[in-house]
Parts: structure tokens; sequence; C-alpha cells
């Protein structure tokens, strides 16, 4: 079976708003997965392979699904009919799928998901595929990561430097996934980057929120400053606010990219370009950044006019929430600026724990 999920592009070049919110049904729903191909109905392009779609089967709005099953094809135009007919069955089947590999793999660990959670994939040769890449240049880590697992791979943008990535992604493929972690204490400058990137590029940002809930109950408990009070607290914090919403991006991909370097702290000095991320259910993660040094970065920013955080510009070189980033004097390390108060040994907040 073959699904295939049509999007509309508006004339105005943004994605249409029942698409972008279906959209998040089938990832809360751990459905997106499931989808084969996701194309785009552009109404700036005759041609766009959507509006062909469209057209060949009398469809007059989006998003629509297209359902190929041994030689049938069958159209369903809202999500809840996918969902009734085909999608709880497969992801039924999926989970039936998953029990068995695990058992069919027997002695491996049952957390190591390295192929594909909902589809058969090859699994990979990590130590082979990292002495191919070590020496190549991160855009053909990129198109390599995308042509094994979009649309169940996405970028984790920062909002900071690590928008050199964006934009070589964007040039690769401007349907790449780039999702944002909005703890809810970011900078201004943060938030004014992230719009004007949607706009220079024409592009969604996926924008995950930490559940209000448990926020709200940790304030009243802890107060909204914790994480000047302990290390304990500060975890607490940053587990709410950054790595529970990352958990919940992750659990529907098969893959994550991010903007590590090697170069970054005391804590990174043997990433490696592909890992398999223990700690987020053993996906895929790709950092084609590692070996690339501050500077790199900067010279591929200032020379493609890459939009960029005002922050750095007033000293930030590395950039996270607001109350827990400041700047740095030109002789400090440039992530002296990262929760300033505590030992360098220890400065992370859960996103990058552990990969093999
Ligand atoms: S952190 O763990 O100390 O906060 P850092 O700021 O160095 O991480 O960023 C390293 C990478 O983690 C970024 O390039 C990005 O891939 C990911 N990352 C960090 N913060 C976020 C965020 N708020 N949203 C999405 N990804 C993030
Ligand atoms: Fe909370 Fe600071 Fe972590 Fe942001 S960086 S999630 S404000 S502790």
């Amino acid at each position: 079976m073959k699904i295939t999920f049509v999007k509309k592009i508006k004339e105005d070049g943004e994605e249409c708003k029942k698409c972008r919110e279906v959209t998040e049904r089938l990832k809360a729903g751990n459905e997106l997965t499931l989808i084969d191909k996701i194309v785009y109905a552009d109404m700036r392009d005759a041609d766009s392979v959507g509006l062909k779609l469209a057209k060949e089967h009398n469809i007059d709005i989006a998003p629509f699904f297209i359902v190929e099953s041994e030689g049938n094809v069958t159209v369903y135009k809202t999500y809840m009919e996918l969902k009734k007919k085909i999608l709880k069955k497969a992801l039924e089947k999926a989970d039936i799928e998953i029990e068995e590999r695990r058992k069919a793999n027997a002695g491996i660990d049952s957390g190591d998901l390295t192929q594909s959670k909902t589809k058969t994939k090859p699994a990979f040769d990590i130590e082979q595929l990292n002495e191919e890449f070590e020496r190549k240049m991160p855009q053909e880590l990129l198109e390599w990561g995308l042509k094994e697992f979009h649309p169940c791979i996405a970028f984790a943008w920062s909002g900071a430097e690590d928008v050199a990535i964006l934009d070589m992604l964007v040039k690769i493929n401007p349907k790449a996934r780039i999702f944002t972690l909005d703890t809810g204490r970011l900078n201004p400058e943060t938030y004014d980057l992230i719009d004007r990137v949607r706009e220079r590029y024409g592009i969604d940002i996926e924008v995950m929120f930490p559940d209000a809930a448990e926020v709200e109950e940790m304030v009243r408990e802890h107060g909204v400053n914790l994480f000047y009070q302990s290390v304990e607290n500060r975890q607490l914090c940053c587990n709410l606010r950054k790595v529970q919403p990352l958990k919940r991006m992750l659990s529907s991909l098969d893959a994550w990219i991010t903007g590590l370097r090697r170069g970054q702290a005391v804590t990174r000095t043997v990433l490696k370009k592909i890992e398999i991320d223990e700690s987020f259910g053993g996906i895929i993660k790709l950092n084609p950044l590692a070996d690339w040094s501050h500077k790199d970065v900067w010279d591929y920013i200032h020379k493609n006019n890459v939009p960029y955080n005002e922050l750095h510009d007033k000293g930030y070189p590395s950039i996270g929430c607001a109350p827990c980033t400041r700047f740095v004097k030109p002789d400090e390390d440039i992530r002296a600026g990262r929760w300033w108060w505590e030992s360098p040994e220890g400065k992370e907040c859960g996103l990058h724990v552990k990969s093999k």
C-alpha cells in the first residue's frame, strides 16, 4: 500500500491552514510515518504534482489523500475518512510488525529500533557510513538523510548559528522538515529570526511547545526562575520545556538532524556525524557540521547571506533561552554564556545525551 498526502500551497507561498492542521493531527497520532509521499498542489505552479493529481482525480480541495493498494486507487478527501478506513488498521499492523521484529532480533536491546519505526528499512552500518561521510561536505550528508528518510526526518533548529544548516537544507529540498522548540523563554531576537526565516525562504517552521499544565505545576512549585536555584531545578525546567517536546516530535520520526559541533564543548569532542540516538528510541541522528569550526559556520553564513540571530552581533556566540544565556567576553569560551553559573562538564540540557 502507498499513501500520498497532497497539500496545498496558496498563491502567497504559504501552506494552507487546513493542511498544517492535518499534518499536526497525523503527527500527534504517530501516523505521519505511514505516509509514503507528500506532494504539493502549488497554486503558483500549474505543473505542480499536486495540482496535476487534483485534476486527474477531479478534486477541488486540498488536503486530500491518494491510497494505492493492489492495483486499486482510492481518494480520501478528509483526514477522518482516511483514519477510519486506512490509518487505524495500518497502525495496528505496524505495531505487530515492530513486535515481531523485536522478537526476531532477540539478543538486541529491545529499545534499539535502528530500523524505521513503522516501515522495513535496511539496518545501517553506522561505522562504515561515518568513515564515508567524515570527509564529505555537510550537504552530502543532508542529501543522504533526506533520500533515506524524508518525510520522517527533521532538522532541530535552535534559532542560532545552525541557521547555516537550514539554508543548506532548503536549497536541497524546500520541503525538508524543520522544527524548533519554543521553550516560552526565548529571546525576542530569536522569535524575530524565526519569522524572518519563514518569510525569506517561504517555508513552514514546525514550532513545538511544552505541555502547559506541566509547566504551570513546575512554576507553582519552584518559581518562575527555578533554574538559578540548583542544577536539579535547571534540569527539570530543560526537561519540561525542551526534552519532552523534542521527544514528542521525534516519536514520529526515523531520523533527526542537529547543528552540534565537536568544537562547541568538552561534552561534544567525540561527536560522530552519524549516530544512533539511544535516548530517543534508537533513531538516527545526523550531525552534518560535526567537523566544522565556528569560523567555518560564519564563513558559510556570510558567503550565502543567510539571515541570522541579531544576538550574535551583541556578543552571544551561543544562544539558548534568555534567562540562561549571557553575552561572552572576547577571550571567553563560546559556550561560557550558557548556564554560566554551572561547571562546563555538566552543561547539557538533555537534548543531546549519550549516542553511539
Ligand atoms: S543545547 O543542548 O546546549 O541547548 P545548543 O544550543 O548547543 O544545544 O544546540 C545544539 C543543537 O541542538 C542545535 O544545533 C539544534 O540542533 C538543537 N537545539 C538546541 N536548542 C534547540 C531548540 N530550541 N529547538 C530546536 N533544536 C534545538
Ligand atoms: Fe529552562 Fe533555562 Fe533550560 Fe530554557 S535553558 S528550558 S529557561 S532551564
